[in-house]
């Protein structure tokens, strides 16, 4: 008798193995290279993004999760969970480093083949700027055409962003999280409450037994600046790669991008750093 894990399909049992669990030769068939003659380095163009998408698959999954554990309160295993996504992250900021081996002039040999395609119309890269509450109407025209898509945008936008529930589960706990944090309107951009940073302020000066909650924004201030260092490496390969040139999704390229460089998903853990530092007595 084999022992082997056996599943069943249309009828016929298979064995399980390594192939046909992970779905290797599928996963193989699904680089297509246009480029004609062959361009030798479109296969590594499309393998970079794939494997992109397949990690950023993997962060929402584990921001689902993320979030799920605030909503019950369970702090420490949601800290668990932000270091796996911060590991992805970290891993991530070296894998667009690859990049650098792309020379302009072999990207040159195959770019036309993209089309109109680029990163802006990434569906997941979005979906993740959604989730942790950065949510601008205006990257939503590049899924008009994608019913799918945009639903999975609106559900993301009509969903509280990792943010809130970090908040909702700090007032769980007894921070004095303001009233009209706690109520302000999710599918609105954040604006800086001077309140919250106070109460920032005060947990992290006093945390005394509670360390856990300096250590869980400590964590999403990893994430934060491990996005933020994405952003700013990809600029310096997109710079190194097409100069000032304007990019295939039609933007003005690296004036685009810069521009979204100052981006936070925790404004306020970053101002409160001004208070403890004053708080402190070190001079500016
Ligand atoms: C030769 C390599 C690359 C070049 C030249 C490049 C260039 C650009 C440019 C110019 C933009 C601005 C939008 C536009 O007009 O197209 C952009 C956006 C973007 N790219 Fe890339 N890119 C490259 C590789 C990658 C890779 C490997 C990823 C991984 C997923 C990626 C993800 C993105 C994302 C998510 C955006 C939107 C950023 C935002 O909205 O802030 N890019 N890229």
């Amino acid at each position: 008798m084999n022992d082997a894990p056996q599943h069943r399909t249309e009828g016929k049992i298979e064995e399980r193995n390594y192939g046909s669990y992970l779905k290797i030769p599928e996963l193989l068939a699904l680089q297509e290279l246009k480029s004609k003659p062959l361009h030798h380095d479109e296969m590594f163009f499309i393998i970079i993004h794939q494997s992109f998408e397949l990690w950023f698959k993997e962060i929402l999954h584990e921001t689902d999760l993320l979030v799920r554990h605030l909503q019950k309160g369970h702090i420490s295993r949601t800290l668990k969970v932000v270091k796996r996504i911060n590991s992805i992250m970290e891993c991530l900021t070296g894998q667009i480093q690859l990049l650098g081996t792309l020379t302009p002039v072999e990207f040159s040999g195959f770019r036309e083949e993209l089309g109109t395609g680029s990163g802006l119309q990434s569906i997941q890269f979005r979906e993740l700027e959604f989730a942790y509450g950065l949510r601008e109407p205006f990257f939503l025209k590049y899924f008009a055409a994608d019913e799918e898509a945009c639903g999975r945008l609106a559900a993301r936008a009509e969903a509280p962003s990792v943010y809130d529930e970090f908040l909702r589960a700090l007032a769980g706990e007894g921070v004095p999280i303001p009233d009209e944090v706690l109520g302000r309107d999710i599918a609105e951009q954040y604006e800086m409450s001077a309140d919250l940073v106070q109460v920032f302020s005060d947990m992290y000066s006093n945390p005394e037994d509670e360390f856990h909650r300096v250590l869980l924004s400590e964590a999403l201030l990893d994430f934060d600046t491990l996005f933020a260092k994405w952003r700013s490496i990809h600029i310096l390969a997109v710079s190194r790669t097409i100069g000032g040139r304007k990019g295939t999704g039609g933007s003005s390229g690296k004036e685009f991008l810069e521009s979204r460089l100052g981006y936070r998903f925790f404004p306020e853990l970053w101002e409160v750093r001004n208070f403890l530092i004053q708080e402190k007595g070190v001079a500016s």
